[in-house]
């Protein structure tokens, strides 16, 4: 199966979160194209589709959203994942952090399944205001390559039909 993965993304922060999830797809046989919105005409040729957004101020890029509406009823017709990437500290690592009001009206007008908040990244020297000063105090790079790719591996699975890796058996049982 090929599976798209496009990401709306400023600085990015998104892009390369986006990357992770293609390796954790493809880590698990799926063909993967990672591409930014405006470099996708059809989607007929996906399977299934992967769309994530970097958040700013409690919206996802405007890239994002507008790949999602334009191609809604598309989407509607094939497994959708959504991702966004944004708090500039832990809270991400530790906490379910559900999606931005817009996000999840989005998730409903395509019956996305899934969607999970990923840390972001904001570089000391960053352009543009407000970010700039945004940067003096929030600078950091909270991205977690390695959940991203995890999660890639639970879609790959429910795309696949592909079990769960079993549980290692415990001692006893390795003994017998
Ligand atoms: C002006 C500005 C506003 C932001 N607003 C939010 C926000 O509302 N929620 C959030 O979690 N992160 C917010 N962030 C953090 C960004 O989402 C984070 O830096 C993200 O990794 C940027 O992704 P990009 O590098 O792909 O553009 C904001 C960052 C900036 C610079």
């Amino acid at each position: 199966m090929r599976v798209l993965v496009t990401y709306g993304s400023s600085r990015g922060g998104t892009e390369g979160l986006a990357q992770a999830v293609a390796d954790g797809l493809r880590a698990c046989g799926l063909d993967v194209d990672v591409l930014p919105p405006s470099r996708v005409r059809d989607i007929s040729g996906y399977g299934a589709v992967v769309v994530g957004g970097a958040l700013y101020v409690f919206r996802w890029h405007r890239a994002a959203r507008w790949f999602v509406r334009r191609h809604a009823a598309a989407l509607r017709q094939r497994p959708t994942y959504f991702f966004s990437s944004g708090p500039l500290d832990d809270s991400a690592a530790s906490t379910d952090i559900p999606p931005a009001a817009g996000v999840r009206s989005l998730m409903e007008r395509t019956g996305a399944r899934s969607h999970v908040t990923f840390g972001g990244r904001l570089s000391p020297d960053a352009r543009g205001i407000p970010a700039s000063a945004m940067a003096k105090k929030l600078s950091g790079d909270w991205r977690d390559p390695a959940r991203a790719r995890n999660w890639a591996r639970q879609i790959a699975r429910e795309l696949t039909g592909e079990p769960a890796a079993a549980a290692p058996a415990s001692r006893d049982e390795a003994r017998s």
